[in-house]
């Protein structure tokens, strides 16, 4: 491969990783492994593509008189990316590592970021143009071919050679977590997406179906508990996942008693603490409002006296706390930008 071609090769699978990154956040269901694929089968590939640059550029490295103003950014480049490799297969292999209260895997996505802003500085101060050549050619056809393929066969093999060797990661989930407390009642992790820390709710909590219904309703816990039951995974992206049987009324037969109207092909589902996420109505008719886990009235860190759960789904998007349903004609753009804000609502910080 011509330098440019590695060096853009670089940009092009850090893009890819950083972009494959932020989806496995959202790839909770089968159909989604490709996904993890990619990033894993994409990382392995990093490797391969940097020990290529780095035969190049290893002699300018090591000789400090040589640098100049921009060779500081190449280093951290280069530092970062060891670190989010190690991170990475260090997760995938079974460390269980925790720094500062976080865990491996929270750092591997908070390296990643810093990881692929750094690059980006460092491809401003050093790209030069492709050209035509660096990308024509059988040769370099066949290298690239060969690293996407080596890549991959790396990817698919580290499941059984980790079995082999009896390493913890060969017992992770697609999602690359952990098993947690399953079939534990409310013995299992409690996470909140950033800081949300309500206060237990009272007995006089209300539960409201609004918008697009015919009837809104205003419901008490205790009329919650229909009897809908559904076994189901809570995979965190914080890197553990727990399976749960779980208890409390379809959020289609909810719909249903509020007279559902066609317009609202979209569910919202608000906390008490401002957080929301919003779904397919369609999809979420099958979700479940929970008020009990493994057969317990569920925890207040788990959301009492209701919480939605949804298969297949991550678990920031089980809503806890739940205080209104909302249907609306169009998706929730800021959805988003409530799961940051939630933490710092009256509500959200327990006053
Ligand atoms: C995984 C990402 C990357 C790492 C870890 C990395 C690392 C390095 C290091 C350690 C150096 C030597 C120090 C310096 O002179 O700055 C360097 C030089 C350089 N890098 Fe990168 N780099 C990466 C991505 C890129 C990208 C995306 C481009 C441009 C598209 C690029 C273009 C260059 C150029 C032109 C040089 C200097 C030329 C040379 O000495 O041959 N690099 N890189
Ligand atoms: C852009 C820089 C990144 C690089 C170089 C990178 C690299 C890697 C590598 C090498 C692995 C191990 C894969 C395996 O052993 O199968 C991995 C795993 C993982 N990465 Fe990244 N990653 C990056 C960014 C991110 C980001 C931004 C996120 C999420 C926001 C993320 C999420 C994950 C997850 C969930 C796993 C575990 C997958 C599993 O266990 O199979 N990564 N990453």
């Amino acid at each position: 491969m011509t330098s440019r071609a590695t060096d853009w090769g670089l940009a092009f699978l850090v893009g890819l990783l950083f972009a494959s990154g932020v989806l496995t956040l959202f790839a909770g269901a089968p159909g989604d492994v490709w996904v993890f694929a990619v990033h894993g089968a994409g990382g392995f590939a990093l490797g391969a593509v940097l020990s290529w640059k780095l035969r190049r550029v290893w002699p300018r490295v090591v000789r400090p008189e040589h640098w100049d103003r921009h060779t500081g950014a190449g280093l951290a480049a280069l530092s970062l990316v060891v670190a989010t490799l190690a991170s990475g297969v260090g997760w995938s292999s079974g460390a269980d590592v925790h720094a500062a209260g976080y865990g491996l895997l929270n750092w591997h996505f908070a390296l990643g970021t810093v990881l692929t802003l750094t690059v980006g500085t460092h491809l401003v101060l050093r790209a030069k143009p492709i050209r035509r050549r660096d990308l024509a050619g059988r040769r370099q056809f066949l290298q690239a071919g060969a690293v996407a393929a080596g890549a991959y066969a790396v990817w698919w093999a580290q499941r059984p050679v980790s079995a082999w060797v009896g390493l913890r990661g060969a017992k992770r989930r697609f999602t690359g977590s952990y098993e947690a407390g399953s079939f534990a009642g409310n013995d299992f992790p409690a996470t909140s997406w950033v800081a949300d820390h309500p206060r237990p709710l009272s007995a006089n909590h209300r539960l409201e179906v609004v918008g697009e219904v015919a009837r809104p309703l205003r419901l008490r816990p205790a009329d919650l508990d229909a009897g809908d039951e559904l076994v189901a995974t809570l995979d965190c992206t914080g890197g553990f996942y727990s399976r749960q049987h779980w208890r409390g009324v379809r959020i289609g037969r909810l719909l249903d008693r509020a007279g559902a109207k066609a317009a609202g092909r979209h569910l919202r589902v608000v906390s008490h603490t401002g957080y929301r996420w919003s779904f397919d109505t369609a999809d979420a008719r099958e979700f479940l409002l929970a008020v009990a886990v493994g057969g317990q009235p569920l925890s207040h860190e788990h959301g009492a006296p209701v919480r939605l759960v949804a298969p297949g789904r991550r678990g920031f998007q089980w809503v806890k706390w739940v205080e209104r349903i909302e249907l609306h004609e169009h998706p929730d753009d800021l959805a988003p930008a409530s799961t940051v804000w939630s933490s710092f609502t009256a509500a959200g910080r327990g006053a």
